[in-house]
C-alpha cells in the first residue's frame, strides 16, 4: 500500500500563481514548500509501505528522507496523474500539495478503509474539485479524459469511476488552497503546520505582526532590494486618527470601504460619525486590533470578490496603500470596479519630487523579516497620469501634516 503525493516542485512564478497579488511569487513558492512539505510528513506517517512523490520539478531541501521520487510525465494533468499510479503501482492513496490541513491520521483512516475492502474513495474539495482518491488498483486512462480545474471536476471525475466499473465511496471533503482567502482559513484549521507558520509569515509581510510587539514597532522598516530602507511608523497605525486624517475623511461619501485598514483607525472616526464603512485587510493581526475597537472588517485580499461591489460611495487607500499589489494602475482600475458610478477614492501619496517606483520590499522587525513582497510608491504629481489611464478624474491633490493626499472621481 502507497501513499502517492502529485506535486510541483516551488519554484516562484511556477506554483500557486493565484495567490498573486496579494502574494509575491516568491510569497506564493514559500506557501506551496510549506504545504507540500506538511504533506509529505503525513503521507510518510501514515503507516503505508511506500509513500511516492510525483514530481514536476527538481527536489529540494524541503525533501524528507524515505520518499521515493517518480518524475511527472504527460501532456495534461489527468494523463500525469494516470502515469503516476501506473508508475507507483499496487493498492494507494493520492493525493496533492494543496491540503495541509490533512493529518496522517486522516490518510490512516482512508488506508484502511482500503484495506478493508474498499475498491474507490473519492475525497470531494470544496471547490468542486477532488482532493484524494484511494484505489485498489487504477485502470488505464482513469483521469485524462475528465476536464480539470472545473466546479464540476470531482462529479465528473466520479462518473468516470462508476463508468469503469468502480463502486466508489467518499472520503470527507477539504478545503483546497487556491486563493488567499483559503490559505488564510486553512492556516486557521490548522495552526500547528508548517502551512500556518508560512501565513503567519505572510502576515509579516504584510506589517500586521509588528504591530503590538513593543520591540518590533520602534525598528521597523521596509527595505527594497535596491537597498533603500525607509522607517515604517507602526505606531501610527494604532493610534487614532490625526486631524489632517479626519479632514480627509470628511471627504468621503458613504458607505465607506478602507482597502488595507490595517487596525482600523479610519474605520473607527468614520463610525463615530455615523458613516456606514467597512475595512478589508488580509492581516489577521492587525484585524484583531481593528475588531478590539469595534470596527467593522472583513478578512479578505481587496483583490478578491468584496460585498457591495459597484455599490460603495468612496474608497480609501491610505498610508502607503497605493503599494498595494505592486501595481497602481491595477489598483485604482480595482478601485473603480467597487466603487458606484459616482464613486470618489481618496488616496495618500507620495510628496511631490519623492519616486514614483515599482518595489519588492520585505518588512524587518524585532531581529525579524518577512517574505518580500511588490510594493510600489507614487509621487504626487505622477497621480494626474495614473488616474487618467484609469478613467479617475484628479478634483484635488493637498498636503497636511507634512503628507500628501488626492481626492480621484470618476
Ligand atoms: C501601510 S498599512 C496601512 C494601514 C491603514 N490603511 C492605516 O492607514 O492605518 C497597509 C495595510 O494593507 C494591508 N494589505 C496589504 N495587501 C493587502 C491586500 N491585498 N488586501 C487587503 N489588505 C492588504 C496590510 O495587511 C496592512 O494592514
Amino acid at each position: 500500500m502507497h501513499v502517492l503525493v502529485m506535486a510541483q516542485a516551488p519554484v516562484p512564478g511556477r506554483v500557486k500563481t493565484r495567490l498573486c497579488p496579494p502574494c509575491s511569487a516568491e510569497q506564493a513558492a514559500h506557501l506551496a514548500e510549506a504545504a507540500l512539505a506538511d504533506t509529505l510528513t503525513a503521507a510518510l506517517d501514515a503507516g503505508a509501505d511506500r509513500c511516492v512523490l510525483a514530481l514536476e520539478g527538481p527536489p529540494g531541501p524541503w525533501l524528507p528522507a524515505g520518499v521515493e521520487i517518480v518524475a511527472q510525465r504527460g501532456d495534461s494533468f489527468g494523463a500525469r496523474l494516470d502515469a503516476a499510479w501506473a508508475d507507483a503501482g499496487g493498492p494507494g492513496l493520492q493525493i496533492g500539495m494543496d491540503t495541509p490541513q490533512v493529518t496522517s491520521a486522516i490518510l490512516a483512516a482512508a488506508l484502511d478503509r482500503l484495506d478493508d475492502g474498499a475498491e474507490c474513495l473519492l475525497g470531494p474539495a470544496t471547490d468542486g474539485g477532488w482532493w484524494a482518491i484511494a484505489l485498489r488498483s487504477a485502470p488505464p486512462a482513469l483521469f485524462a479524459p475528465v476536464p480539470m480545474s472545473r466546479p464540476d471536476t470531482g462529479e465528473l471525475q466520479r462518473r468516470r469511476c462508476v463508468a469503469l466499473g468502480l463502486t466508489v465511496e467518499a472520503l470527507a471533503p477539504q478545503r483546497d488552497v487556491d486563493s488567499i482567502a483559503d490559505a488564510l482559513a486553512v492556516a486557521g484549521m490548522a495552526p500547528d503546520t508548517r502551512f500556518a507558520a508560512a501565513v503567519a509569515d505572510l502576515d509579516l509581510g504584510f506589517v500586521g505582526a509588528a504591530i503590538g510587539d513593543r520591540a518590533a514597532e520602534h525598528t521597523a522598516v521596509l527595505r527594497a532590494t535596491t537597498g533603500e530602507v525607509v522607517p515604517l511608523d507602526v505606531t501610527r497605525w494604532t493610534n487614532e486618527a490625526t486631524p489632517a486624517e479626519r479632514a480627509l475623511l470628511a471627504r468621503s461619501v458613504a458607505p465607506v470601504v478602507d482597502l488595507g485598514c490595517g487596525p482600523g483607525r479610519h474605520v473607527v472616526a468614520l463610525a463615530e460619525r455615523g458613516v456606514p464603512v467597512l475595512g478589508v485587510d488580509v492581516s489577521p493581526a492587525a484585524l484583531g486590533h481593528a475588531r478590539d475597537r469595534g470596527a467593522t472588517v472583513l478578512e479578505r485580499s481587496i483583490f478578491e470578490p468584496l460585498p457591495g461591489s459597484g455599490r460603495w460611495g468612496s474608497a480609501l487607500l491610505l498610508d502607503g496603500n497605493i503599494g498595494i499589489g505592486g501595481d497602481p494602475a491595477r489598483l485604482l482600475a480595482r478601485a473603480a470596479e467597487l466603487l458606484g458610478p459616482t464613486g470618489r477614492l481618496l488616496v495618500e501619496v507620495g510628496d511631490p519630487g519623492s519616486p514614483s517606483v515599482q518595489l519588492t520590499v520585505r518588512v524587518e522587525a524585532g531581529g525579524r523579516h518577512g517574505p518580500w513582497f511588490d510594493w510600489s510608491l507614487v509621487a504626487a504629481e505622477d497621480i494626474h497620469a495614473l488616474a487618467t489611464a484609469t478613467g479617475w478624474k484628479v478634483s484635488d491633490v493637498w498636503g497636511d501634516e507634512g503628507r500628501w493626499f488626492a481626492q480621484l472621481d470618476r
